[in-house]
């Protein structure tokens, strides 16, 4: 709840460029699993990648998926985890559309 009050917040405060409003939410949402961290998966070329390519220890849920990552697949994954696949053990949702969108557009920068 809190969480969602304070992405509210900042979605009001972004600027129109939406990459650069998804890195801010990436930093906020998603960095501390995914940079580097044991946590979860490096997200480098995830956009357009295999799903759960890295050497990291997926759940067999996201590993039997099988397909690229598409804005399609990512934003249905991205608005719900275990509906999308579920077992997985990402558990983070984003329920913001734009938000999504703005995230998405981040992902395919990082190469
Ligand atoms: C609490 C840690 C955590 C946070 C925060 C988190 N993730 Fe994840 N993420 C994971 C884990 C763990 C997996 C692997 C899931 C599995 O194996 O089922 C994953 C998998 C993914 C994948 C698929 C990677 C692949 O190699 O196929 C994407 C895309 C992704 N996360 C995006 C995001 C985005 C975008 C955010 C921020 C909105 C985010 N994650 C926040 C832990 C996290």
């Amino acid at each position: 709840m809190l969480r969602a009050v304070v992405v509210a917040a900042l979605a009001l405060a972004a600027s129109p460029a939406i990459a650069q409003d998804g890195a801010q939410l990436f930093n906020m949402q998603c960095r501390m699993c995914h940079s580097g961290s044991p946590m979860g998966p490096s997200l480098a070329g995830v956009a357009g990648g295999e799903i759960a390519s890295k050497s990291f220890a997926y759940s067999p849920a996201l590993k039997a998926k099988g397909g690229v990552w598409t804005d399609e697949s990512l934003d249905a994954y991205l608005k719900a985890p275990t509906t999308f696949a579920p077992g997985t053990k990402m558990l983070v949702s984003v329920s913001n559309p734009t938000q999504r969108a703005a995230i998405i557009a981040y992902l395919k920068t990082l190469k």
